[in-house]
């Protein structure tokens, strides 16, 4: 194999720390001073910036992702017997948070073109399933579901909507900010989402005080009193380091996320000069916010265009492989290949390509040089 010419990785979090470095530190050094590592006073401002950023009253934050969404079920007092309405094209987290606490996840199919949840899909289960107490959509890859026909159902059938904005802070849904349009939002930190943190965190938001209650006090073991138990939580603090890293970073996201609504609309205007067979993002009209957490396309041959890329030097990934149905882990649900076609299929052809902000025009060119090369040669 040749040396490829250039790099492009996935995301480059070295050249979006660079810039920024010394006002981290600026910041983190005096906290580190202080030494008030657990919930010092960074972590209340962090939730007041970030119910602001996400239009909701307030934000819950926690430590990761996946225990925003744990907390969330929790909060709602879910539990065996209970069933949740999803989509099956997600990260992991997204069922596993049910699971881990004996609730059922019911994985209903996407909408081919947005990957999100089908709403008509969801009402097909509400009909077929007793006991569902919530519906949790994914505003995929930074870009909302349709969260109004989600609403309507959730009221008719009684049933909450808790939005799993992991990957999605920014976006809008019709000119509203996802996190607190259904009853709760949660958010991920993780490194690679568009406000990543120097580690794992993660935030819920909402608007109903009394969740918003339960939720301070779940994260820290059910205590409001310390050592004054009324129930059981977890332990789920964000750091106050992360908090620090996290309110810096957020001065920045707006820029961050103009720089990757550019560099889709560039991938777009090259792509539409070649004759690559691939399927480039659609957004819908209610999606009046696309964040760009990932730019995906759909790809046939999408193992062998993947091996390609890679050995040219430019890093991709494959969100998801697996659907959550088919997961060895969920086998006993019972759902079987060919159940849900379209995330079955869309899980075949999917690649996300480098949309990070710091990417630059010329990265993008060799990128989709790369791929026209791959499809022109055979
Ligand atoms: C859709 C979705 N849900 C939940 C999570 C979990 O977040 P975390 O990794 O912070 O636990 C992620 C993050 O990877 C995600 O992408």
């Amino acid at each position: 194999m040749t040396t490829p010419q250039r790099r492009v990785p996935l995301l480059d979090l070295g050249a979006q720390h660079a810039p920024i470095r010394d006002e981290i530190l600026a910041e983190l050094i005096p906290l580190i001073d202080s030494q008030r590592f657990i919930m010092g006073p960074d972590v209340g401002e962090l939730e007041c910036k970030i119910a602001g950023y996400s239009q909701s009253k307030y934000a819950v934050a926690c430590a990761s992702g996946s225990d925003a969404l744990l907390l969330a079920w929790m909060a709602l007092e879910l539990g065996p017997g209970d069933k949740v309405i999803t989509t099956p094209y997600s990260f992991f987290a997204t069922a596993g948070s049910l699971a881990r606490i004996g609730v059922e996840p019911v994985f209903v199919d996407i909408d081919p073109v947005t990957f999100n949840i089908d709403p008509n899909q969801v009402e097909d289960a509400l009909k077929r399933h007793t006991g569902v107490w919530a519906i949790q959509p994914v505003h995929l890859f930074g870009a909302c579901a349709d969260m109004d026909p989600l609403l309507a159902l959730g009221q008719r059938y009684g049933a909450v909507v808790v939005e799993d904005a992991a990957q999605a802070i920014g976006a809008e849904y019709k000119g509203r900010r996802c996190g607190a349009i259904g009853a709760m939002g949660c958010f991920s930190f993780y490194p690679g989402k568009n406000l990543g943190a120097y580690g794992d965190g993660g935030i819920v938001t909402t608007n109903d005080p009394t969740l918003a209650e339960l939720l301070a006090r779940l994260r820290l073991h059910g205590g409001h009193e310390k050592y004054y138990h009324e129930f059981v939580g977890i332990n789920s603090r964000l750091d106050t380091i992360q908090a620090t890293v996290l309110k810096v970073k957020l001065r920045h996201l707006d820029a961050w996320t103009a720089k990757r609504q550019q560099n889709a609309a560039t991938y777009m205007r090259l792509f539409a000069k070649t004759e690559a067979p691939v399927v480039l993002p659609v957004i819908a009209p209610y999606q009046t916010r696309h964040v760009f957490n990932q730019f995906t396309i759909l790809c046939p041959r999408r193992d062998e265009l993947k091996a390609h890329l890679t050995a040219n030097g430019i890093g991709c990934e494959i969100y998801y492989p697996l659907p959550l149905h088919l997961q060895q882990c969920f086998e006993e649900l019972g759902y079987k290949a060919g159940d849900l076609p379209v995330s079955e299929s869309v899980s075949q052809g999917a690649l996300s390509l480098p949309v990070y902000p710091e990417l630059t025009e010329e990265d993008q060119q060799y990128v989709v040089d790369a791929i026209d090369a791959f499809y022109r040669a055979k």
